[in-house]
């Protein structure tokens, strides 16, 4: 076009309209519409970089020549509500979307079709009878959608699917008389429609299946013995329906099984004893039937099990001590709402990793065992409606414990409020409790590239301070400035790095680039932009972490923060401009190595382990860095530390335990992360 000269404003451009927009107090011009239907324009519509234009409401690039896929990161315009490509030659995926109107009849001519997903979106009526009718069919994905109607009636014969995923719909139909023989069939997902029938008899020849779930359905019959050939079986789902009959110990022979739930159904039986066979099981869930008899010893041989539900049946006799076998039960152990009795085995003492256990609503008798106390992940613990009694376990995640976790029972008391106390504490805990808070060990070891130095400090007194106000990070278009008598503004920071330009960068960290930014009076700060990336939640949640934390504390060696903007497009963040760099660059550097001697360097790991000791001791609650490197730790000229780099912090809950993800950088994590 004519008008599309370099250096004028776009905002003239023949096709482009502009808007002006408000960003953390600056009001720039930006590009909202791009309209040109029919101006001949050719090439790939990946070559505009859509990730520059983040504020486009409107694309009309209809009856053009672009050819080639629309790039990915269309979806990263989340302002767009028009966008129109027709007659061009544009191939490939349309990006994830809310589509409806679907004309299902229009698909079933479709004879060389092979794959077909349509999931998350709005699409209604049945799906096309003739779907099939090329039989080249291999995927017919259409999760979470709002078809009714029955399975398409090609699909009998359709022999070359691999994956069938229908779930979430509004499907309905005799599933045993619908579904055919499926050789090639891997994944078969028909959870939360309306299907009746049996399981379909004809899944047995599905020998490659590796994930079959039926559940949220109303299927009747038995559960059939020929899902017992299915051997790649690793998730079998078959809750929510009406299934009758036994367990059949036939499938205890699924040697890759990792997920089986079949609860609230209305099974009934034992549980099978083979059950011990399943040795890579992580879930089990059988809660919710009408399952009877002993809980079988050899449970405790599926040493891999997770997470164990077996509540809201009708099992007798006593809980097998072989349950504390179970070294990997994390998640939950709930046996709640059956008849057990007799007296709680000791060795259940042995699941410290456990999180959650449900006793409840049995007829458990004696007292609580000792051993209960060294389950130090459980953070809830509900033996109420037995017949216990005696004192309650004393560990530090059940001190807030609600007494209707323990009550009623026949005689339970402790320190937990609405309990009674007992005439005698358990002696060795609580001697315990004394001496850890009142001597906190801290061992800091510095990686010195030439040599280790450990610092051990010991606190006597610690006080703890509560935090400021708090900033909520979900706020959407959030800026704050402090500590520079209001002097230091958006608009000054902008213009000294010429709107983030690269000479003014000086370093890349994990997720954004640090630039210096000289403002008008001089002052020096650092400036921390967040990249843009499609994949980019992760890095926004570690943004948010570093300036919720870094707002809230204050500390002599921690880098201050002086501010941050946080807008939908725009996040960056505003520190103290700290001169000489890394201890890490500084340690690389000889003449600044041998400059940094011992005394320089006791002081420093000294200051580091203060800030530590600050973050854990006296932030209530308390903050855990979880990556203190050489790299993270930024000295001045005279070598001086600060703490930096909050991205991957951690508040700590008080009142859960606080199983996370690792993260930090191999070789720093704090040895409590493991
Ligand atoms: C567009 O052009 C007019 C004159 O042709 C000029 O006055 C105006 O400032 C320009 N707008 C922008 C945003 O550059
Ligand atoms: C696209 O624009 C973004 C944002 O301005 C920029 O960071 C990126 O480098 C650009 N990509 C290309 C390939 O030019
Ligand atoms: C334990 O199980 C009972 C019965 O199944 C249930 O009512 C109760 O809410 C459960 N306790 C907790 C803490 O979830």
């Amino acid at each position: 076009m004519s008008s599309w000269q370099e250096n004028t404003s776009p905002c003239n451009w023949t096709g482009i309209m502009c808007t002006v927009v408000h960003i953390c107090r600056r009001m720039p011009w930006v590009v909202t519409n791009i309209s040109l239907p029919g101006a001949g324009i050719r090439g790939q519509l990946g070559e505009l970089n859509f990730s520059a234009l983040p504020f486009l409401a409107y694309i009309d690039l209809s009856n053009n020549s672009l050819h080639g896929p629309i790039p990915a990161n269309i979806s990263s315009l989340s302002l767009l509500s028009y966008l129109n490509l027709y007659l061009n030659y544009i191939k490939g995926q349309i990006p994830c979307n809310k589509l409806s109107g679907f004309r299902p009849q229009e698909f079933g001519d479709l004879i060389n079709l092979v794959q077909l997903v349509l999931s998350y979106n709005s699409f209604s009526g049945p799906l096309p009878a003739n779907i099939c009718s090329g039989g080249r069919l291999q995927y017919l994905i259409v999760t979470s959608n709002i078809l009714n109607g029955s399975i398409p009636r090609s699909l009998k014969t359709c022999t070359s699917l691999v994956q069938l995923q229908l779930q979430e719909n509004q499907l309905t139909g005799d599933i045993s008389q619908h579904l055919g023989v499926y050789p090639q069939l891997i994944k078969m997902i028909l959870a939360s429609n309306r299907f009746f029938g049996q399981i379909p008899p004809n899944l047995g020849a599905s020998t490659k299946l590796t994930v079959l779930h039926l559940a949220q359905n109303m299927i009747t019959s038995s559960i059939l013995t020929i899902l017992s050939k299915l051997s790649n079986l690793v998730e079998l789902k078959l809750d929510y329906n009406y299934l009758s009959g036994e367990v059949p110990p036939e499938i205890c022979s699924l040697a890759n099984l990792y997920k089986l739930t079949l609860s609230s159904n209305q099974l009934s039986g034992s549980i099978p004893t083979l059950i011990g066979n399943l040795s890579n099981l992580g879930y089990l869930d059988i809660s919710g039937n009408r399952l009877s008899g002993l809980i079988p010893e050899e449970l405790g041989g599926c040493t891999k099990l997770q997470s164990l539900k077996i509540n809201n049946n009708s099992f007798s006799g006593s809980l097998p001590g072989a349950i504390g076998n179970l070294a990997g039960l994390q998640i939950m152990l709930d046996v709640s709402n059956n008849n057990l009795s007799g007296v709680l085995p000791q060795q259940l003492g042995k699941l410290q990793m456990l999180e959650f256990l449900n006793l409840s609503h049995n007829q458990f008798n004696g007292s609580i065992p000792s051993s209960f106390a060294s389950m130090v992940s459980i953070s809830t613990l509900d033996v109420s409606y037995n017949d216990l009694e005696g004192p309650v376990p004393t560990t530090r995640l059940l001190q807030n414990a609600s007494a209707s976790c323990f009550l009623p029972n026949k005689g339970l008391c402790g320190s937990i409020s609405g309990l009674p106390p007992c005439y005698s504490i358990p002696v060795a805990a609580h001697q315990k409790g004394k001496i850890l808070g009142l001597l906190l060990p801290i061992v800091l070891v510095v990686g010195f590239g030439v040599v280790d130095v450990t610092v051990v400090i010991i606190i006597l007194t610690h006080k703890r301070r509560k935090p400021q106000e708090s900033v909520t990070a979900e706020a959407r278009d959030l800026f704050s400035i402090w500590n520079f008598d209001g002097r230091l503004a958006f608009d000054d920071i902008v213009r000294a790095i010429e709107d983030f330009d690269d000479k003014y960068i000086i370093g890349t960290g994990g997720y954004g680039k640090v630039y210096k930014a000289q403002l008008q009076d001089g002052q020096l700060v650092a400036v921390k932009k967040l990249h843009q990336t499609e994949e980019g939640l992760d890095d926004e949640r570690r943004f948010h972490s570093e300036m919720e934390i870094l707002s809230h504390i204050r500390q002599r060696s921690i880098v201050k923060m002086y501010g941050f903007c946080s807008h939908p497009v725009y996040k960056f963040l505003v520190y103290e401009y700290i001169k000489q760099g890394s201890l890490h660059g500084t340690l690389e550097n000889d003449e600044l190595a041998k400059e940094l001697d011992w005394q320089k360097r006791i002081t420093l790991a000294t200051d580091v382990a203060q800030a530590i000791s600050y973050l854990h001791h006296e932030c209530s609650p308390p903050i855990i860095h979880r990556d203190v490197t050489s790299n993270n730790i930024l000295l001045d000229t005279s070598f001086k530390a600060f703490v930096s780099d909050f991205g991957t912090a951690r508040v700590l809950k008080p009142d859960s335990s606080n199983w996370s993800a690792l993260a930090g950088t191999y070789g720093y994590i704090a040895p409590g992360m493991y």
